[in-house]
Protein backbone atom coordinates (compact mmCIF):
# COMPACT_ATOMS: atom_id res chain seq x y z
CA UNK A 1 0.00 0.00 0.00
CA UNK A 2 0.84 3.57 -0.80
CA UNK A 3 2.00 5.04 2.41
CA UNK A 4 1.01 9.43 2.70
CA UNK A 5 3.80 11.02 3.18
CA UNK A 6 3.65 14.02 5.33
CA UNK A 7 6.12 17.28 5.77
CA UNK A 8 5.89 18.81 8.54
CA UNK A 9 6.63 22.59 8.62
CA UNK A 10 7.53 24.09 12.55
CA UNK A 11 8.77 21.93 14.99
CA UNK A 12 7.63 23.49 18.19
CA UNK A 13 5.40 22.81 21.04
CA UNK A 14 2.54 21.05 18.60
CA UNK A 15 4.96 20.19 15.48
CA UNK A 16 7.17 18.02 18.39
CA UNK A 17 3.63 16.48 19.54
CA UNK A 18 2.56 15.31 15.93
CA UNK A 19 6.32 13.75 15.41
CA UNK A 20 5.93 12.20 18.61
CA UNK A 21 2.44 10.79 17.82
CA UNK A 22 3.48 9.56 14.32
CA UNK A 23 6.86 7.88 15.76
CA UNK A 24 4.93 6.22 18.51
CA UNK A 25 1.82 5.06 16.96
CA UNK A 26 2.94 4.07 13.55
CA UNK A 27 1.12 0.25 13.97
CA UNK A 28 -2.02 2.06 14.59
CA UNK A 29 -2.24 4.29 12.31
CA UNK A 30 -1.41 2.62 9.62
CA UNK A 31 -4.42 -0.11 11.00
CA UNK A 32 -7.11 2.36 10.93
CA UNK A 33 -6.09 4.06 7.39
CA UNK A 34 -5.35 1.50 5.81
CA UNK A 35 -2.21 2.89 5.08
CA UNK A 36 1.35 3.82 6.68
CA UNK A 37 1.48 7.33 7.58
CA UNK A 38 5.24 8.82 7.49
CA UNK A 39 7.28 11.48 7.81
CA UNK A 40 9.37 12.29 4.96
CA UNK A 41 11.04 15.85 5.46
CA UNK A 42 10.81 18.45 8.02
CA UNK A 43 11.79 22.55 8.67
CA UNK A 44 11.30 24.91 11.29
CA UNK A 45 13.88 27.96 11.94
CA UNK A 46 16.77 26.58 13.79
CA UNK A 47 18.21 22.98 12.62
CA UNK A 48 20.23 22.49 15.98
CA UNK A 49 17.98 22.35 18.74
CA UNK A 50 17.00 19.92 20.82
CA UNK A 51 12.59 19.56 20.61
CA UNK A 52 12.42 16.23 23.12
CA UNK A 53 12.13 14.09 19.19
CA UNK A 54 14.38 11.98 17.10
CA UNK A 55 14.18 13.87 13.84
CA UNK A 56 17.29 12.20 12.51
CA UNK A 57 15.30 9.87 9.60
CA UNK A 58 13.85 12.98 7.87
CA UNK A 59 15.28 15.13 5.55
CA UNK A 60 16.05 18.74 6.83
CA UNK A 61 14.73 21.65 4.68
CA UNK A 62 15.81 25.86 5.97
CA UNK A 63 12.97 26.61 3.69
CA UNK A 64 8.89 25.59 4.63
CA UNK A 65 8.25 26.59 0.78
CA UNK A 66 10.51 23.95 -0.40
CA UNK A 67 9.36 21.59 1.59
CA UNK A 68 5.73 22.06 0.90
CA UNK A 69 7.04 22.03 -3.37
CA UNK A 70 8.84 18.26 -2.62
CA UNK A 71 7.96 15.54 -4.57
CA UNK A 72 8.26 13.01 -1.26
CA UNK A 73 5.48 15.19 0.10
CA UNK A 74 1.63 14.13 -0.29
CA UNK A 75 0.64 16.66 2.91
CA UNK A 76 2.37 19.81 3.97
CA UNK A 77 1.65 19.76 8.11
CA UNK A 78 1.76 23.58 8.51
CA UNK A 79 2.74 24.63 12.72
CA UNK A 80 4.36 27.42 11.88
CA UNK A 81 1.97 30.22 13.06
CA UNK A 82 1.47 33.31 11.73
CA UNK A 83 -1.51 35.34 9.63
CA UNK A 84 1.07 35.85 6.40
CA UNK A 85 4.95 35.21 6.11
CA UNK A 86 6.30 31.25 5.63
CA UNK A 87 2.79 30.10 6.95
CA UNK A 88 1.17 31.46 4.12
CA UNK A 89 4.15 31.02 1.46
CA UNK A 90 3.78 27.21 2.40
CA UNK A 91 0.37 26.71 2.40
CA UNK A 92 -0.27 28.66 -0.84
CA UNK A 93 2.70 26.57 -2.62
CA UNK A 94 2.03 23.26 -1.65
CA UNK A 95 -1.60 23.63 -3.09
CA UNK A 96 -0.23 25.42 -6.28
CA UNK A 97 2.27 22.08 -6.41
CA UNK A 98 -0.68 19.83 -5.49
CA UNK A 99 -0.43 18.57 -1.79
CA UNK A 100 -3.39 18.75 0.51
CA UNK A 101 -2.59 21.20 4.08
CA UNK A 102 -3.57 20.29 7.39
CA UNK A 103 -2.51 23.25 9.50
CA UNK A 104 -3.29 24.57 13.64
CA UNK A 105 -2.84 27.96 12.11
CA UNK A 106 -6.13 30.21 13.17
CA UNK A 107 -4.42 33.55 12.82
CA UNK A 108 -3.71 32.49 9.03
CA UNK A 109 -7.25 31.29 8.06
CA UNK A 110 -9.43 33.69 9.76
CA UNK A 111 -7.53 36.41 7.61
CA UNK A 112 -6.99 34.58 4.17
CA UNK A 113 -9.42 31.39 4.65
CA UNK A 114 -11.23 32.40 2.07
CA UNK A 115 -8.52 32.54 -0.16
CA UNK A 116 -6.68 29.91 0.52
CA UNK A 117 -9.76 27.45 0.13
CA UNK A 118 -10.56 28.34 -2.96
CA UNK A 119 -7.75 27.99 -4.71
CA UNK A 120 -7.81 24.62 -2.52
CA UNK A 121 -10.92 23.75 -4.70
CA UNK A 122 -9.73 24.76 -7.50
CA UNK A 123 -6.68 23.14 -7.46
CA UNK A 124 -8.40 19.63 -6.06
CA UNK A 125 -6.66 19.69 -2.76
CA UNK A 126 -8.03 20.30 0.41
CA UNK A 127 -7.21 22.55 3.85
CA UNK A 128 -8.02 20.99 6.75
CA UNK A 129 -8.05 22.79 10.05
CA UNK A 130 -9.39 20.88 13.56
CA UNK A 131 -6.40 21.88 15.50
CA UNK A 132 -7.40 25.63 14.81
CA UNK A 133 -10.29 26.31 16.72
CA UNK A 134 -10.51 25.02 20.69
CA UNK A 135 -7.59 22.64 19.98
CA UNK A 136 -8.30 19.08 21.15
CA UNK A 137 -12.16 19.42 20.71
CA UNK A 138 -13.16 18.47 17.29
CA UNK A 139 -15.31 20.75 16.68
CA UNK A 140 -15.18 20.75 13.14
CA UNK A 141 -15.97 17.11 12.52
CA UNK A 142 -19.00 17.73 15.12
CA UNK A 143 -20.15 20.59 12.50
CA UNK A 144 -19.20 18.96 9.42
CA UNK A 145 -20.08 15.39 9.61
CA UNK A 146 -21.98 14.59 12.61
CA UNK A 147 -24.38 17.75 12.68
CA UNK A 148 -24.33 17.51 8.83
CA UNK A 149 -27.74 17.56 8.53
CA UNK A 150 -29.28 20.03 10.68
CA UNK A 151 -29.52 23.70 9.79
CA UNK A 152 -27.50 24.86 12.73
CA UNK A 153 -29.18 27.94 14.88
CA UNK A 154 -26.10 29.37 17.45
CA UNK A 155 -22.71 28.32 18.02
CA UNK A 156 -21.26 29.63 21.21
CA UNK A 157 -18.48 28.94 23.61
CA UNK A 158 -15.02 29.64 25.99
CA UNK A 159 -12.47 29.07 22.82
CA UNK A 160 -9.89 30.63 24.81
CA UNK A 161 -8.19 28.45 27.35
CA UNK A 162 -5.17 31.43 28.51
CA UNK A 163 -8.44 33.97 29.10
CA UNK A 164 -10.70 31.56 30.70
CA UNK A 165 -7.58 30.72 32.97
CA UNK A 166 -6.85 34.59 33.99
CA UNK A 167 -10.69 34.51 34.69
CA UNK A 168 -11.04 31.39 36.88
CA UNK A 169 -7.99 32.11 38.91
CA UNK A 170 -8.81 36.17 39.32
CA UNK A 171 -11.93 34.69 40.55
CA UNK A 172 -10.37 31.33 42.81
CA UNK A 173 -7.68 33.09 44.57
CA UNK A 174 -8.91 36.81 44.69
CA UNK A 175 -5.95 37.86 43.00
CA UNK A 176 -5.81 41.12 40.40
CA UNK A 177 -5.22 40.67 36.91
CA UNK A 178 -1.97 41.52 36.61
CA UNK A 179 -0.67 39.07 38.70
CA UNK A 180 -2.53 36.50 36.73
CA UNK A 181 -1.65 37.93 33.84
CA UNK A 182 2.26 37.40 34.83
CA UNK A 183 1.51 33.67 36.22
CA UNK A 184 -0.22 33.12 32.61
CA UNK A 185 3.16 34.03 30.93
CA UNK A 186 5.26 32.44 33.34
CA UNK A 187 3.26 29.07 32.79
CA UNK A 188 3.81 29.08 28.87
CA UNK A 189 -0.07 30.02 28.22
CA UNK A 190 0.38 33.23 26.61
CA UNK A 191 0.74 33.44 22.91
CA UNK A 192 3.80 35.31 21.48
CA UNK A 193 1.70 38.49 21.47
CA UNK A 194 -0.55 38.42 24.45
CA UNK A 195 -2.81 41.02 23.18
CA UNK A 196 -4.06 38.04 20.89
CA UNK A 197 -5.12 35.76 23.67
CA UNK A 198 -6.58 39.09 26.42
CA UNK A 199 -7.92 40.91 23.48
CA UNK A 200 -10.05 38.71 22.27
CA UNK A 201 -8.50 38.55 18.82
CA UNK A 202 -7.48 34.56 19.11
CA UNK A 203 -11.09 33.59 19.97
CA UNK A 204 -12.49 36.50 17.39
CA UNK A 205 -10.72 34.17 14.84
CA UNK A 206 -11.78 30.63 16.49
CA UNK A 207 -15.26 32.11 16.25
CA UNK A 208 -15.22 33.42 12.45
CA UNK A 209 -13.96 29.91 11.38
CA UNK A 210 -16.83 28.15 12.86
CA UNK A 211 -19.45 30.30 11.93
CA UNK A 212 -18.52 30.14 8.22
CA UNK A 213 -18.54 26.46 8.56
CA UNK A 214 -21.86 26.17 10.69
CA UNK A 215 -24.24 29.10 8.25
CA UNK A 216 -21.57 28.80 4.95
CA UNK A 217 -20.74 32.09 4.92
CA UNK A 218 -17.38 33.59 3.91
CA UNK A 219 -15.24 33.34 6.76
CA UNK A 220 -15.43 36.94 8.43
CA UNK A 221 -12.96 38.07 11.04
CA UNK A 222 -13.82 42.19 10.61
CA UNK A 223 -17.66 41.41 11.27
CA UNK A 224 -17.09 40.03 14.72
CA UNK A 225 -17.50 41.81 17.20
CA UNK A 226 -14.78 42.21 19.42
CA UNK A 227 -14.00 42.71 23.29
CA UNK A 228 -10.90 41.45 25.30
CA UNK A 229 -10.75 41.29 29.21
CA UNK A 230 -7.68 43.16 29.36
CA UNK A 231 -11.05 45.74 31.62
CA UNK A 232 -12.26 42.90 33.80
CA UNK A 233 -11.34 43.76 37.33
CA UNK A 234 -11.46 42.25 40.49
CA UNK A 235 -14.67 43.95 41.88
CA UNK A 236 -16.49 43.08 38.49
CA UNK A 237 -15.67 38.92 39.30
CA UNK A 238 -17.27 39.59 42.57
CA UNK A 239 -20.29 41.36 42.17
CA UNK A 240 -20.93 38.55 39.35
CA UNK A 241 -20.43 35.85 41.79
CA UNK A 242 -22.76 37.77 44.23
CA UNK A 243 -25.31 37.75 41.47
CA UNK A 244 -24.71 33.89 40.97
CA UNK A 245 -22.81 34.63 37.90
CA UNK A 246 -19.29 34.11 36.66
CA UNK A 247 -17.73 36.10 33.86
CA UNK A 248 -16.63 34.19 30.74
CA UNK A 249 -14.95 35.52 27.35
CA UNK A 250 -17.70 34.09 25.56
CA UNK A 251 -18.38 33.86 21.51
CA UNK A 252 -21.73 33.54 19.91
CA UNK A 253 -22.66 33.35 16.23
CA UNK A 254 -26.38 33.33 14.93
CA UNK A 255 -28.13 34.41 12.08
CA UNK A 256 -30.60 36.78 13.25
CA UNK A 257 -32.92 39.22 11.69
CA UNK A 258 -30.21 41.30 10.91
CA UNK A 259 -28.27 38.87 9.07
CA UNK A 260 -24.94 36.81 10.79
CA UNK A 261 -23.84 38.25 14.08
CA UNK A 262 -20.73 37.38 15.48
CA UNK A 263 -19.79 38.66 19.44
CA UNK A 264 -16.73 37.59 21.48
CA UNK A 265 -16.87 39.64 25.05
CA UNK A 266 -17.08 39.09 28.52
CA UNK A 267 -20.35 38.09 29.50
CA UNK A 268 -21.92 36.78 32.48
CA UNK A 269 -23.36 33.05 32.48
CA UNK A 270 -24.66 31.36 35.04
CA UNK A 271 -22.38 29.93 37.59
CA UNK A 272 -24.48 26.75 37.49
CA UNK A 273 -24.78 25.94 33.54
CA UNK A 274 -22.37 24.39 32.00
CA UNK A 275 -20.59 27.19 30.35
CA UNK A 276 -20.17 28.27 34.04
CA UNK A 277 -18.58 25.38 35.73
CA UNK A 278 -15.63 25.40 32.94
CA UNK A 279 -12.26 25.92 35.27
CA UNK A 280 -8.64 26.68 34.08
CA UNK A 281 -7.34 27.29 30.07
CA UNK A 282 -9.74 24.48 29.17
CA UNK A 283 -12.75 25.19 26.11
CA UNK A 284 -16.69 24.61 25.40
CA UNK A 285 -18.54 24.69 22.50
CA UNK A 286 -21.27 24.59 22.57
CA UNK A 287 -23.63 23.81 19.12
CA UNK A 288 -27.29 24.14 18.37
CA UNK A 289 -29.03 22.05 15.84
CA UNK A 290 -32.81 22.53 15.01
CA UNK A 291 -33.11 18.46 14.65
CA UNK A 292 -30.30 17.69 17.96
CA UNK A 293 -30.86 20.64 20.07
CA UNK A 294 -28.17 21.63 21.45
CA UNK A 295 -24.95 19.82 21.76
CA UNK A 296 -21.45 20.64 24.42
CA UNK A 297 -17.90 19.81 23.31
CA UNK A 298 -15.84 19.98 26.55
CA UNK A 299 -12.01 19.72 26.26
CA UNK A 300 -8.48 20.85 26.26
CA UNK A 301 -8.48 23.90 23.72
CA UNK A 302 -4.65 24.14 23.70
CA UNK A 303 -1.26 21.55 24.75
CA UNK A 304 1.15 19.74 22.59
CA UNK A 305 -1.07 16.73 22.78
CA UNK A 306 -4.71 18.15 22.64
CA UNK A 307 -3.53 20.30 19.30
CA UNK A 308 -1.45 17.13 18.26
CA UNK A 309 -4.47 15.01 18.17
CA UNK A 310 -6.48 16.99 16.06
CA UNK A 311 -4.13 17.43 13.93
CA UNK A 312 -3.67 13.59 13.60
CA UNK A 313 -7.26 13.52 12.93
CA UNK A 314 -7.19 15.54 9.96
CA UNK A 315 -4.12 13.81 8.81
CA UNK A 316 -5.87 10.45 9.40
CA UNK A 317 -9.18 11.56 7.43
CA UNK A 318 -6.51 12.51 4.15
CA UNK A 319 -4.79 8.99 4.77
CA UNK A 320 -8.33 7.37 4.94
CA UNK A 321 -9.38 9.25 1.23
CA UNK A 322 -11.82 11.21 3.22
CA UNK A 323 -12.01 14.46 1.04
CA UNK A 324 -14.78 16.09 2.69
CA UNK A 325 -14.71 20.39 1.93
CA UNK A 326 -12.65 22.67 4.08
CA UNK A 327 -16.01 25.00 5.24
CA UNK A 328 -18.57 22.75 5.14
CA UNK A 329 -19.79 23.49 1.97
CA UNK A 330 -18.15 24.00 -1.59
CA UNK A 331 -15.70 27.60 -0.96
CA UNK A 332 -16.67 29.02 -3.97
CA UNK A 333 -20.43 28.57 -3.26
CA UNK A 334 -20.35 30.36 0.37
CA UNK A 335 -22.43 33.26 0.95
CA UNK A 336 -20.59 36.33 1.62
CA UNK A 337 -21.21 36.93 5.27
CA UNK A 338 -21.82 40.55 4.96
CA UNK A 339 -24.03 40.19 2.52
CA UNK A 340 -25.81 37.47 4.02
CA UNK A 341 -26.39 39.87 6.71
CA UNK A 342 -27.79 42.71 4.62
CA UNK A 343 -30.10 40.93 2.64
CA UNK A 344 -31.42 39.31 6.31
CA UNK A 345 -32.04 42.80 7.38
P1 LIG B 1 5.74 27.34 18.53
O1 LIG B 1 5.98 26.43 19.69
O2 LIG B 1 6.13 28.77 18.64
O3 LIG B 1 6.45 26.68 17.25
C1 LIG B 1 6.53 27.33 16.02
C2 LIG B 1 7.48 26.55 15.13
O4 LIG B 1 7.53 27.16 13.86
C3 LIG B 1 8.91 26.50 15.66
O5 LIG B 1 9.44 25.22 15.51
C4 LIG B 1 9.65 27.49 14.78
O6 LIG B 1 11.01 27.15 14.56
C5 LIG B 1 8.90 27.34 13.48
N1 LIG B 1 9.01 28.54 12.65
C6 LIG B 1 8.65 29.80 12.96
N2 LIG B 1 8.94 30.63 11.95
C7 LIG B 1 9.51 29.88 10.99
C8 LIG B 1 10.07 30.15 9.73
N3 LIG B 1 10.11 31.39 9.26
N4 LIG B 1 10.57 29.12 9.00
C9 LIG B 1 10.55 27.87 9.48
N5 LIG B 1 10.05 27.55 10.69
C10 LIG B 1 9.54 28.54 11.43
O7 LIG B 1 4.19 27.33 18.11
P2 LIG B 1 3.08 26.25 18.49
O8 LIG B 1 2.53 26.58 19.83
O9 LIG B 1 3.57 24.89 18.20
O10 LIG B 1 1.93 26.65 17.45
C11 LIG B 1 1.98 26.28 16.10
C12 LIG B 1 0.64 26.59 15.43
O11 LIG B 1 -0.40 25.91 16.12
C13 LIG B 1 0.25 28.08 15.49
O12 LIG B 1 -0.48 28.41 14.33
C14 LIG B 1 -0.67 28.15 16.71
O13 LIG B 1 -1.59 29.22 16.66
C15 LIG B 1 -1.40 26.82 16.56
N6 LIG B 1 -1.98 26.30 17.78
C16 LIG B 1 -1.21 26.15 18.88
C17 LIG B 1 -1.76 25.63 20.03
C18 LIG B 1 -0.93 25.42 21.25
O14 LIG B 1 -1.49 25.01 22.27
N7 LIG B 1 0.36 25.65 21.23
C19 LIG B 1 -3.13 25.29 20.06
C20 LIG B 1 -3.89 25.44 18.90
C21 LIG B 1 -3.31 25.96 17.76
P3 LIG B 1 12.09 27.13 15.77
O15 LIG B 1 11.60 26.07 16.72
O16 LIG B 1 13.36 26.75 15.14
O17 LIG B 1 12.07 28.50 16.36
N1 LIG C 1 -3.57 30.87 23.10
C1 LIG C 1 -4.58 29.93 22.74
C2 LIG C 1 -5.46 29.65 23.95
C3 LIG C 1 -3.90 28.66 22.26
O1 LIG C 1 -5.08 30.02 25.06
O2 LIG C 1 -6.55 29.10 23.80
C4 LIG C 1 -4.83 27.67 21.61
O3 LIG C 1 -5.42 28.16 20.46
Amino acid sequence: TTPLRLGIAGLGTVGAGVVKIVQSRANLLAQRSGRPVVITAVSARTRDKDRGVDLSAYDWEDDPVALARRDDVDVLVELMGGSDGPAKAATEAAIASGKDVVTANKAMLAIHGQALAEAAEEAGRVIRFEAAVAGGIPVVKALTEGLAGNSIERVMGVMNGTCNYILTRMEGEGLPYETVFDEANALGYLEADPTLDVGGIDAGHKLALLASIAFGTRVDFAGVELEGIERISIDDIRHAADMGFRIKLLGVAQMTGRGLEQRMSPCLVPASSPLGTLEGPTNMVVLEGDAVGQVFLRGAGAGEGPTASAVMGDVMDIARGFRVSTFGAPAAALEPARAARASAA
